[in-house]
């Protein structure tokens, strides 16, 4: 027997879950956890909670997943929760710690062996939470601090697709200090450059907020002076007519692509009601491709998640264009809905990787990350 087997059968695995956060996906971040936590083998790790209010503040100690659910106005959250606590209550242990040990860098180092981060998008996702990981010299599950900025950022992260030579849709890049000061020479350049229908998209949100489709001057007035109040920088993409394809990467410096899927809204296109609570949006696994086209995506979305350094977990959601099957990548998500019903992991169960498999790869993966990073040298004398 290895060592390392030896230690992990005597000694639990502590697992430090962050979930919530300040972000327009706080309560998809919260059913996130429910269903890590109801899926933690208990054998093996014991759970660390660790909330973070829509304001901001670290919540430990006590429960504070079922302190968040209850903040929230979500039924569907409080329902699933007695369901998760009960799951929990026979099967992992709860290791409770309170606030203030917990939130100093290295006190959260004495509290957790690997965190595995479950809040989707700004302040969580885009690499402020792994920052504090990386003082705080943590193994954590996904992108380390720089893929998960690049994955944040539209703007960088089409800049690096098209440095990797992958296929995206024609963009443009408006910061808003130039719309603000030449609205005609912003909407000139648009209109000759992409044309419309186009999508006017702040370059630094999630989950389709701020993100307009405009047909016209008066749409894409509109469009641009929306998404300027959520950023200070604003993508401008030519509109794709076409189907939606997602696919899932597992790994770190060898990465493996999932079976793709479909992404159905029955909505003008994917926005926020459609994502969250639009119940007639079909989401198929696998997606109805041929061999060619499976094995085009997998390719592509090995490729964008090494375009921008990923490690870990990443969905990589791709347009095919209806005009001539052409396939355009479209962004990367390192930390993607993670729900047992989200696609991330259903695309892994139709390519043969249970939920709970995913969640053991992934943490192998971050430990297996941090001890590679101990072997570069950081000491220079
Ligand atoms: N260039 C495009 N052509 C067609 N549809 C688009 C385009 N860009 C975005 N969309 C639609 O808007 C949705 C959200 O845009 P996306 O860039 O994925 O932002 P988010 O990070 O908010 O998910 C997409 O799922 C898709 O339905
Ligand atoms: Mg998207």
């Amino acid at each position: 027997m290895l060592a390392n087997d030896e230690q992990r059968m005597t000694k639990k695995i502590r697992v430090g879950l962050i979930f919530g956060g300040k972000t327009g996906e706080h309560e998809v971040s919260l059913a996130s956890a429910q269903s890590v936590l109801r899926a933690l083998d208990a054998e093996k790790y014991d759970a660390v909670l660790i909330g973070i209010t829509q304001e901001g503040r670290w919540l430990t100690g006590g429960n504070p997943l079922q302190q968040l659910v209850r903040a929230t106005e979500s039924p569907l959250l409080k329902a699933r929760n007695e369901a998760v606590q009960n799951a929990t209550n026979e099967t992992s242990a709860i290791v409770t710690r309170e606030a203030a040990e917990i939130t100093a860098a290295n006190a959260l180092n004495e509290t957790v062996d690997v965190v595995f981060p479950l809040i989707h998008g700004p302040n969580g996702e885009d690499g402020t939470i792994q920052g504090l990981l990386e003082l705080a010299d943590l193994p954590y599950v996904g992108a380390n601090v720089a893929a998960s900025a690049v994955g944040m950022d539209k703007a960088l992260m089409k800049a690096l697709f098209r440095n990797a030579g992958l296929p995206v849709a024609d963009y443009l890049v408006v910061m808003r200090h130039k719309w603000e000061h030449d609205p005609e020479e912003t909407i000139h350049d648009i209109e000759t450059i992409i044309k419309y229908p186009c999508f006017v998209k702040p370059a630094n949100l999630g989950s389709s907020v701020g993100i307009s489709k405009a047909h016209n001057w008066d749409e894409l007035t509109q469009a641009l002076t929306t998404a300027a109040q959520y950023d200070r920088k604003i993508l401008v993409e030519r509109a794709i007519v076409g189907r939606e394809l997602e696919c899932s990467v597992l790994g770190n410096d060898a990465p493996l692509a999932s079976l793709p899927g479909e992404v159905i809204p029955e909505r003008e296109f994917y926005d926020y009601e459609a994502k969250y609570a639009d119940e007639r949006t079909k989401l198929i696994v696998p997606a109805d491709l041929t061999g060619e086209q499976t094995r085009s995506i997998q390719d592509l979305a090995v490729r964008a998640f090494q375009a921008i350094d990923c490690s870990g977990m990443a969905r990589v959601d791709f347009f095919m264009d209806a005009r001539d099957g052409k396939i355009l990548v479209n962004e990367i998500n390192t930390i993607p809905g993670f729900t047992n019903v989200s696609m991330y992991p259903k695309m892994w169960e139709a390519s043969g990787v249970s939920y709970s498999q995913l969640i053991d790869r992934l943490i192998q993966l971050a430990l297996e990350r941090h001890a590679d990073k101990k072997r570069t040298v950081s000491s220079y004398r």
